[in-house]
């Protein structure tokens, strides 16, 4: 059972299913584009338990996973439980996507981490107004995709920052954090028996808070994202999370490296393709195979190949009325690896304010950061997309 049949588990559930697996997928969408690539769907929202545990029981499944996405994570884990299914248990799980609660754990641990303390109604801005004196990062504790992240830098800030927090959190809670600087990364490991059996860090792009691309290799000199991967390590053996994908935003300073979240999960905007592209490491499998108690395949490439994503999205809603084929863009570009889109002409398309606005992503090989950031400036002709303003 795969949690989630949108463009960011496409290419796992279609793995899964080339695998010989009899694949299911929930989603709340029943349109959703995965459904067309699974062997029964389930119309429900991968946040509602009952209602996957209900159909896990009903369909008597033999293993349970998501791809890149966070709020199913949580929902993975009590299904699994409950079935007496392979996975992390409930208590890392609620840890690892709970982010106030991950950064309690940060502390208690002696883990780096940012200050931070948690926010249950509008009641608290008071409180910070007068008692939080440096900016600071405004979340909610359970949502993803920077959903209402806000910088505040100036009191008359708080209010707005912390409703747009509270209105994004399923349990009504956000989280504030003193600012991380430094050079953030994002990327993923495999972890077999607490062993990581794979850690790729990426160079990650972003546009203020949200998620522009990713690109493999890593401009990071090795020696930083050693720190990097040491982190995850540390941070998982003491989570006891020893079995499985997790994605990690890290941020990397001189004196220590910051784990920013970590995720139950395989990456989102195509990370797991580009590892696989990059490193011959397939995380897709490993996920599924994992999840069905079965043996994973190690192998790697012996030589890393460049590769990157980059997510395409629209500034303004409105209408699509241009947007190259998939099929013909890739065969017309070979350097052009794959093309997901959300949409299709003559959709509403939304303005982009998170993750989950991006209309798609691309994915396409790339010699270095320098040839990554060149090719990402062609996109735009690449992709013919024209979005007729409502
Ligand atoms: N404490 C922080 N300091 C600096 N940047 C942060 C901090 N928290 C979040 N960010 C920025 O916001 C982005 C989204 O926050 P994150 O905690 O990863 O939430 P999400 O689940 O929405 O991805 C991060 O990738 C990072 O760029
Ligand atoms: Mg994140």
């Amino acid at each position: 059972m795969i949690l989630g049949a949108g463009i960011f588990q496409l290419a796992g559930i279609r793995r899964a299913a080339d695998l010989g697996c009899e694949v299911i997928t929930v989603d709340y969408l029943p349109d959703n584009i995965g459904h067309r690539f699974s062997n029964e769907s389930v119309d429900a929202s991968t946040t509602d338990v009952d209602a996957v545990l209900d159909a896990a029981r009903r369909m008597n499944i033999d293993g349970i996973v998501t791809f890149s996405s966070d709020v199913a994570t949580r929902t993975a884990a009590l299904v699994g439980h409950h079935l007496g299914l392979p996975g992390p248990s409930v208590s890392t799980v609620d840890i690892m996507s709970n982010k106030s609660q991950f950064r309690r754990f940060q502390a208690e641990r002696a883990l780096p981490s940012p200050l931070s303390t948690t926010i249950n109604d509008l009641g608290d801005v008071e409180r910070l107004t007068q008692n939080w004196t440096e900016p600071a990062i405004v979340k909610p504790v359970d949502s993803s995709g920077s959903r209402g992240v806000h910088l505040v830098t100036a009191p008359l800030e708080w209010q707005a920052a912390v409703e747009a927090a509270l209105t994004h959190s399923r349990t009504g809670q956000a989280v504030v954090e003193s600012v991380v600087e430094g050079t953030e990364v994002g990327g993923d490991a495999f972890f077999l028996d607490g062993e990581m059996i794979s850690g790729v860090v990426t160079s990650k792009y972003l546009e203020g808070f949200l998620v522009a691309g990713h690109s493999l290799p890593s401009h990071i000199p090795s020696r930083d994202q050693k720190r990097v991967l040491d982190a995850v390590s540390k941070t998982c053996r003491e989570l006891g999370y020893i079995d499985g994908p997790v994605n990690f935003d890290v941020m990397i300073q001189q004196q220590r490296v910051v784990v920013l979240e970590l995720s139950p999960r395989t990456g989102g905007n195509g990370i797991p393709d580009l590892i696989e592209y990059a490193t011959g490491f397939d995380e897709y499998a490993a996920t599924v195979h994992q999840a069905l108690g079965r043996p994973v395949n190690l192998e790697k490439n012996s030589e890393q190949r460049g590769c990157g994503s980059a997510v395409f999205a629209s500034q303004e809603a409105g209408r699509l009325v241009g947007l190259v084929d998939p099929d013909e863009a890739t065969r017309t570009h070979p350097d052009l690896l794959a093309v997901y889109s959300r949409y299709r002409i003559g959709d509403s398309i939304p303005a982009h304010t998170h993750g989950g606005t991006a209309m798609g992503y691309v994915l396409f090989s790339c010699a270095s950061q320098t040839e990554y950031l060149r090719k990402v400036e062609t996109l735009p002709a690449i992709l013919q997309m024209e979005v007729e303003k409502s």
